[in-house]
This record gives C-alpha cells, structure tokens and sequence, in this order.
C-alpha cells in the first residue's frame, strides 16, 4: 500500500516540538469528544523528549489519556536507557494519567514474553487514536529495523539482533501502528538527512512501511531535511 505523507519542515527541532505538541491536544480534545477517551502511542529514543517537556506542562483531560509504547528495550524497567523511563521522567509523572491506564510494554521479561504480552495489550486497545514515531539514520522506526523479518500479522514482535544496542527488544508491529486515527513521526537533526532522502525516493525502509488509512503527517527540521 503507498504511503500518503505529508512533510511539515520547520526551522528548528524546537519548532517541531512545539508543532507536534499542539497536534497531539489537538487530536485528544477530538478524540475525547468524539470517543471518550485518547489512546496516544509514545514513540522512544530522544527526539520525542521535547515534546514530552511540553504536554508535562499542558492542561488536558488526563484522566481520559491512555498510553502506550511504540517499542521498548530488553531492559530493566529502571535503567536509564529504557523508552519508558524517558516518558515518565520527562511526562507521564508530571500529569494525572491514572496507572492503570498506562500500558507499559513489559520488555524487563524478555523479548518473546514481553511481546506475547504485549501483543494482548495492542489487541485490546486497537484502533490508537495517535501513533508517535521516530526514524533512526537506517531509516528504522520503533524497533522496525531493515533487513529484519517479522511476521506481518503479529501485533507485537520480538525483536533480537537489533543493530541500535540493545540487540534485544519489543516492537509494535507495522500493522498495529499503521491502525491509528493519526500518525506523527518526528524527524530532526542533520544525521537523519541520508535516511530521508531514501525515504523520499521511495526506498524500501521500515519507516515506508507505516501505512495508516489517513495520510500521515512528518514533522521534520532544517537539519534533517536539507535535501
Ligand atoms: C528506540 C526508538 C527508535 C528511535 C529512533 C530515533 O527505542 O531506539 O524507538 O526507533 O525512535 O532510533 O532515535 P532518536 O530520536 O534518538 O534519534
């Protein structure tokens, strides 16, 4: 299926920020008023962390929030390098989403346990109201990474020999992030140019595999587009 995108190019990663941010209350005052609630979908690593900052800072119906991982790392869930703890440190302790309505991806358990039961998480919460979502400089995206096979209709994989340390992980799959009302990635800073390129050619990457029902929207600075 083609990827229908729309490229949204700001001066500054602290422009695309601020955009996203205004996106995702935008999309959760809709969603709550349409559905009652806002099933938002986190994306890891660190360019999300801004915009992070910034919904710690909001005024929103958190009660009414759930929140879910695009992909975690094999970790313990306390070391520094794991996705949810960025969320919870930079958001998720700074506003009233209720615990039990915080699905944190249980990768402390291992790959094939933690997707397992990951893949019952995703299940239930289908469709996601918003998917956030970085690209790597490979043009990987979640823990979606290029020359891995997964099997198409998981909706949540094991990931092993992940080329971004650490090797092992828990990934939402295409088909479950690709089942979202909206769909954000964000993209900044000038190590990401080789990959967008590629992307814009129509490479075959994981990130061109991301293919919901509504076009989706890339927020995207200077830096990383300059093409
Ligand atoms: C992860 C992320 C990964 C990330 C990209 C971009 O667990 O590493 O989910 O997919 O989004 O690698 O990472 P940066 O935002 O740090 O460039």
């Amino acid at each position: 299926m083609q990827q229908n995108s729309r490229w949204h190019i700001m001066e500054t990663a602290d422009q695309v920020a601020l955009a996203v941010y205004e996106q995702i209350l935008k999309a959760a005052e809709k969603a709550i008023s349409d559905h009652g609630t806002f099933k938002l979908v986190l994306a890891g690593g660190s360019t999300p962390e801004k915009v992070y900052r910034l919904l710690a800072e909001a005024k929103a119906d958190w009660f009414k929030w759930s929140i879910y991982y695009g992909d975690e790392r094999c970790l313990p869930v306390d070391h520094k390098d794991r996705n949810s703890l960025m969320a919870v440190e930079s958001f998720l302790k700074h506003v009233a989403i209720p615990e039990a309505q915080i699905f944190t991806i249980p990768a402390e358990l291992g790959p094939d346990l933690g997707a397992k039961e990951y893949q019952a998480v995703v299940a239930a919460a289908l469709p996601f109201d918003m998917v956030l979502l970085g690209m790597g400089e490979d043009g990987h995206t979640a823990s979606l990474f290029p020359g891995h096979i997964n099997q198409a209709d998981e909706l949540a994989h094991a990931i092993y020999n992940s080329p971004k340390p650490p090797p092992e992980r828990v990934s939402i799959s295409a088909k479950a992030l690709s089942d979202t009302e909206h769909l954000i990635f964000l993209v900044t800073g000038a190590n990401k140019q080789d990959a967008v390129k590629g992307w814009r050619a129509g490479d075959d990457l994981p990130v061109a595999t991301i293919v919901p029902a509504n076009p989706i929207d890339i927020y995207i600075d200077q830096a990383a587009y300059d093409i």
